[in-house]
């Protein structure tokens, strides 16, 4: 791990990454071991990784998979879900599965050829289930927290990309952590945001985890996968650059940076009128609003 100087053997390093994962739930306040703890699962290795060093370290946590039915020519969804029943066999974990086509009426890719009419991806109307699906399960099941398998790369893509736009909104809400709001929206965590992809990718492999390999295969040519290419280069000229880019975010953060621009819609969200789920809508949320135009269009074209 050139970025850490640090080069381990396989006993050592696994005892280094569950560490680490601790150090982290501790340093960002993240949950305890009284908290019911939701593991956002999608077959991929971080995700199962996650799972596993959570369970390793004593903490509660229950599985939770949501089905998109990306199935055509790939599979994508029917494997994933493959994997993480398997593994929750495996370690006799609970896990939900919510099947977006049998909850909303149509699968993803449905949905978004319904709403987009052949334009664009169907990433944001998944994003958007995806979000609203997590925090209704979270609140239904008295969850405290919903974790995902956000790793160092993820948040740096993401983190660059807010900062090419100037969207201070959207790096106001960045971070390891994401507190509940009065509203109902569940509070969030992501215990990987400072393990490299390679570390959580490593963890999964010397931990005989079964994961699936391939990525959504809507998400070739995505704008966050062209911004990893150059956040590579950047880090194999320079290891440790991803780290440090993301450490001193958080550190002006810390010290208020973006203080008055944390998004007052937060304070004074709204209920739902459909749903009864928090939104900063006046009247239905965003998720309501698009399945109801996915669900009237396809009753027309029957
Ligand atoms: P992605 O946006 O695909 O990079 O995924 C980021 C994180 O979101 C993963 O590590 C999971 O924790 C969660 N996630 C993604 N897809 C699903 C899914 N289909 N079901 C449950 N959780 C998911
Ligand atoms: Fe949602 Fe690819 S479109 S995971
Ligand atoms: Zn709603």
């Amino acid at each position: 791990m050139r970025q850490h100087k640090l080069a381990l053997c396989k006993e050592h390093f696994l005892v280094w990454f569950t560490e680490q994962t601790q150090r982290f739930i501790n340093k960002y306040h993240m949950f305890g071991y009284e908290d019911r703890i939701l593991v956002a699962v999608s077959g991929g290795k971080d995700s199962l990784a996650l799972w596993n060093v959570l369970h390793r370290l004593g903490y509660q946590t229950d599985g939770l998979y949501i089905g998109l039915g990306i199935n055509q020519g790939t599979g994508y969804s029917a494997e994933s879900l493959q994997f993480t029943e398997k593994y929750a066999t495996k370690y006799n974990h609970k896990l939900i599965v919510v099947d977006v086509a049998e909850f909303a009426g149509a699968t993803i890719p449905e949905a978004a050829a319904l709403t987009l009419r052949g334009k664009g991806k169907p990433c944001s109307v998944c994003g958007l289930t995806k979000r609203y699906i997590m925090n209704m399960v979270a609140h239904q099941g008295d969850y405290n927290v919903l974790v995902t398998g956000h790793n160092l790369d993820d948040e740096v893509a993401v983190l660059f990309g807010n900062t090419l736009n100037w969207a201070v909104g959207y790096l106001a809400r960045q971070g390891p952590v994401l507190e509940e709001t009065a509203g109902g929206l569940a509070r969030k965590a992501k215990p990987f945001c400072r393990f490299y992809e390679r570390e959580t990718a490593a963890y999964a492999l010397l931990q005989g985890i079964d994961y699936i390999y391939e990525e959504c295969p809507h998400a070739t040519g995505a704008k966050s996968i062209y911004y990893k290419v150059q956040l590579n280069q950047l880090e194999a000229d320079r290891p440790g650059t991803k780290l440090s880019f993301y450490l001193s975010f958080l550190r002006a953060k810390e010290s208020g940076f973006f203080a008055h621009q944390n998004p007052a819609v937060q304070a004074n969200l709204n209920r739902c009128q459909t749903c009864g789920q928090p939104t900063s809508a006046p009247e239905q949320c965003a998720f309501c609003r698009t399945w109801h135009r996915v669900r009237s269009r396809r009753a027309a074209a029957a």
